[in-house]
């Protein structure tokens, strides 16, 4: 031990000893391979044994839980030196720091000792875990804890504090999920997101449920950060102010868009269930490269991104061999399974790039063509069987993509976007294969990355028989969000008129497509029961300026059993206030 002499006259002698192994940011993702984890013994033998004193250090990124559990879940916080925080107000105008390309970060051989402690009640009577550990410039300043003798679907608080001393991190709220056998006795209500683009907008869908206190836990279906250098009219500009390469630059991203009110409230307030999609490596990825990306470039730009994406994100690594594994499953009570799959980075084939579109064209139809990886296509279809078979009331699918079959050519220059699943059909033929094989019922696909919402029947077009008006036919629901603050696909400066009457052409081009609207950024909200799930889709009408306004543009019901949106008595009881809703009303 290093920190014996150090420690000595701050520790309370009850407190367990700090150590690296405790922190698992330093598996980030996985210790097993060199370039993408930190050797303790490196780290150990470069520590000096001399600590950060408090006064040096500040919890500037606030806090964060994630990947609950039914006993236990991950914390998250950020101590660094205050010389070290990289939000753009502290560093010092017109320095350039000089930092170690390797690690990302300016070496130091201080270590920072951090604890936790998590309780049932805000003022920390009742503890039920704590521990220590250290953290340093090899991980960015980051700590990850796992809490453990937690209780199911029970509701927790946590705070970090510099080891000894009376500075704290912000109070964070978390919650465990229901036990896997357990009936839950309420419903358990989701929000999801995708696509939050900071120069061009202020997070406010994130601020929705932080104020309604309306939701257990948070989905993030990616594009969490964007990787462009960007100017911006609001005063945003994210850092560094290039487009982003190195882990340094992975990692100050990062900060910047922590440094976001709303998203730090959400992050403080709920545990949250991420995964990433192209843009937290750099737009339209594939497993070769990216949309101006490939080779050695490619190679060593995602291996920083996949980095500081461990570091900076609350979840855990699920396989230790599979350091690009971030699809992993859930299961919360007997209520549902949710299965977080990674549409993107994992085993992808060649995507839409510049000027391939036609060459894309052609492999759509490959039998041995896969946007999923094979070994996660059949990990997928193994959990949706396992799944029904248990009998969990409802599968929901966290995915990156719109799955359905969209006819867009009215919003690009081809008939479809290849770089959804319409690009990958064989695949998509494979989940609908397992689901109608093996009478799997309540599947639920969620998607982002569009920048525009789609409500659908899961209508396996061209193969079985759909009814549009009826649903009769279908083998699920896609609920596909907008983004937080993107652009939309139809254009940054769409009218509502304008947009609504592409969405009208894209309702009618459409069989299965129920809702659609281009015009809002946003969120939605998921209220899951055993007899139905409720989907409200909230517009937060002003990107601009930090706002806590938003509209519930459309609501949608629908029934265990059913496999389609439920029609009370059309789809969305036969109302929304924009986009375009089959035999409905849309009104402001
Ligand atoms: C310290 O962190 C808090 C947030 O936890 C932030 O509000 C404050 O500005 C930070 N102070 C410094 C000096 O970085
Ligand atoms: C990469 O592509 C984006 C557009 O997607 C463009 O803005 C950027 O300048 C490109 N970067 C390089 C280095 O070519
Ligand atoms: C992947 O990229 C490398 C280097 O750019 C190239 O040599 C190789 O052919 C590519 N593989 C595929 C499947 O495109
Ligand atoms: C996929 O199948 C096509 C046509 O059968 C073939 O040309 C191609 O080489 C195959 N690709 C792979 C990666 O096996
Ligand atoms: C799915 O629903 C159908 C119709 O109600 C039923 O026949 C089938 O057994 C269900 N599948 C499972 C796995 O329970
Ligand atoms: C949208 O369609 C309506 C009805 O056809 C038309 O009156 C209106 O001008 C259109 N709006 C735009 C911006 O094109």
């Amino acid at each position: 031990m290093f920190y014996h002499v150090g420690l000595g006259a701050l520790v309370a002698a009850a407190l367990v000893e700090a150590s690296y192994e405790n922190n698992l940011a330093y598996s980030s993702p996985s210790r097993r391979h060199p370039s993408l984890a930190v050797p303790l013994a490196h780290v150990s033998k470069r520590q000096t044994g001399d600590l950060f004193t408090p006064d040096e250090l500040n919890f500037t990124h606030g806090v964060a839980s994630g990947d609950p559990e039914s006993d236990s879940v991950i914390l998250w916080t950020r101590l660094a030196p205050t010389s070290e925080n990289v939000a753009s107000d502290l560093v010092p105008k017109g320095v350039v720091p000089i930092y170690d390309e390797r690690e990302g970060a300016r070496p130091s051989s201080k270590a920072a000792c951090v604890e936790f402690k998590i309780a049932t009640d805000s003022r920390f009577c009742k503890v039920v875990d704590q521990g220590r550990a250290y953290t340093t410039s090899d991980v960015d300043y980051t700590v990850k804890f796992e809490a453990n003798h937690l209780k199911p679907f029970t509701t927790y608080y946590y705070q970090f504090n510099v080891c000894g001393s009376k500075k704290t991190s912000p109070q964070g709220r978390t919650k465990t999920l229901p036990a896997k056998q357990q009936k839950v006795d309420k419903n358990v209500n989701l929000a999801v997101y995708s696509c939050s683009n900071y120069p061009v907008g202020y997070f406010n869908a994130y601020g929705g449920p932080v104020r309604k206190d309306s939701v257990d836990y948070v989905l993030h279906l990616g594009d969490y950060i964007y990787e462009y250098k960007s100017t911006s009219s609001i005063g945003r500009v994210p850092q560094p102010d290039r487009e982003i390469y190195s882990l340094y630059d992975y990692r100050t991203r990062i900060a910047t868009y922590r440094t976001d009110p709303d998203l730090s409230a959400s992050h403080a307030r709920f545990p949250w269930i991420p995964v990433w999609d192209d843009h937290e490596v750099a737009n339209n990825a594939w497993k070769n490269g990216t949309q101006n990306s490939s080779g050695d470039v490619f190679r060593k730009r995602k291996q920083a991104a996949v980095r500081a994406y461990f570091e900076w994100m609350p979840i855990r690594q699920v396989e230790m061999d599979d350091s690009l594994r971030i699809w992993r499953s859930f299961s919360v009570g007997t209520l549902f399974d949710l299965m977080m799959l990674d549409t993107r980075q994992y085993d992808r084939d060649l995507t839409v790039l510049s000027g391939n579109v036609a060459e894309v064209e052609k492999l759509v139809d490959l039998q041995n063509r896969t946007v999923m990886g094979f070994k996660q296509e059949a990990w997928f279809y193994d959990q949706l069987k396992r799944s029904s078979r248990r009998g969990a009331a409802w599968r929901v699918v966290g995915n990156q993509i719109v799955f359905s079959r969209m006819a867009v050519g009215t919003l690009f220059s081809s008939p479809y976007n290849y770089d959804q699943w319409d690009g990958y059909l064989a695949n998509r033929d494979r989940v609908y294969q397992t689901l109608v094989d093996n009478s799997i019922n309540n599947t639920i696909m969620l998607a982002g990355d569009s920048h525009a919402s789609w409500v659908s029947d899961l209508a396996w077009l061209g193969k079985k028989d759909y009814d549009e008006k009826t649903g009769a036919g279908a083998f699920g629901v896609e609920l596909a969000g907008t983004a937080v603050s993107s652009n939309s696909p139809a254009g940054a400066n769409i009218t509502p008129s304008a947009a609504n009457n592409a969405s009208q052409v894209l309702i009618s081009q459409n069989p299965e497509l129920q809702w659609q609207d281009l015009y809002y950024r946003g969120y939605f909200e998921m209220s899951i029961g055993y007899d139905a799930i409720t989907a409200k889709y909230f517009g937060t009408p002003d990107r601009r300026v930090r706002s806590s306004d938003e509209i519930l543009l459309a609501q949608f019901l629908i029934k265990n059993g059913e496999n389609r949106l439920a029609r009370n008595p059309t789809v969305g009881g036969g109302q929304a206030k924009s986009g375009a809703l089959k035999n409905g009303v849309v009104s402001p």
